[in-house]
């Protein structure tokens, strides 16, 4: 009897994928080993969403792995010839189907892989003063690494760009969204606005079982200099 509840609450809750999407989601279903980290659909239509809604070209992330949330950035950034950055620190064998799926898709010239740690590669990024528009977490998630990924991130982020963050149920990942909510002023999205309907919602709070979301994106309204930390010397508020 539970069992079948179950069953016709998935049933009706069923999440209803983007159409745009529906190649990428072909792509990764042909190649898809049972027990590795793909991107779920609704995860990955965010990511598509945000992307193509503001019209973002230069995106990067950290955490490569099976090259899922990787695909779904490079078929957004294509229609206006954009580009798309991962950082990973895996090595050669872990990340080849991932480049292989990718190469097969089309998107060889148009995505690069940084084989390092992102303790490395993000003050490099920083460093070179290269900008991007779109920033995708899903690397280390402790709170010391995330804390100094999004100092780098915030740096590095256009003014109206966005960020997202895989695993945002962790209170790791929440802390570090405090700090950019609190310190550099970002502001959370509208996610009935990139296909996260109420339904999708409930089978997340049901499945999950937590009110926190899986997953979550934030939009950089200010511009780093007029953030307060860095347009108040006096800044001091505690988290
Ligand atoms: C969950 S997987 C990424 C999955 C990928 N975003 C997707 O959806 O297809 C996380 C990856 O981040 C890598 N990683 C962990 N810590 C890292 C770090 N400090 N720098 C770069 N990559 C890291 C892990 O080795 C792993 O391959």
């Amino acid at each position: 009897m539970l069992d079948s509840v179950k069953n016709w609450l998935k049933k009706i809750l069923q999440y209803e994928a983007l159409a745009e999407t529906a190649n990428v989601r072909e792509i990764i279903n042909a190649v898809r080993n049972s027990g590795q980290p793909y991107c779920p659909d609704e995860e990955g239509d965010l990511l598509f969403s945000l992307i193509r809604k503001h019209g973002y070209k230069n995106c990067l992330e950290v955490g490569f792995y099976t090259g899922s949330s990787a695909l779904y950035m490079c078929d957004a950034v294509a229609i206006h010839s954009g580009h798309v950055t991962s950082i990973c620190i895996d090595g050669d064998d872990a990340v080849a189907p991932g480049m292989k799926m990718l190469r097969d898709a089309g998107y060889a010239n148009t995505h690069d892989l940084i084989q390092e740690n992102s303790n490395q590669a993000l003050p490099r990024k920083f460093l070179s003063n290269e900008k991007f528009d779109f920033i995708f977490i899903d690397g280390w998630k402790t709170f010391d690494h995330l804390a100094f990924e999004i100092y780098l991130a915030n740096q590095i982020l256009k003014q109206g760009g966005a960020i997202a963050f895989d695993d945002s149920q962790m209170v790791s990942v929440r802390k570090a969204i405090k700090l950019l909510q609190q310190y550099y002023g970002f502001e959370e999205i509208d996610y009935p606005e990139h296909n996260q309907s109420l339904r999708l919602r409930i089978f997340q709070i049901l499945t999950c079982r937590s009110w926190q979301r899986p997953y979550r994106a934030f939009i950089k309204t200010l511009a780093t200099e007029a953030q307060p930390p860095f347009g108040e010397l006096t800044f001091h508020r505690p988290l």
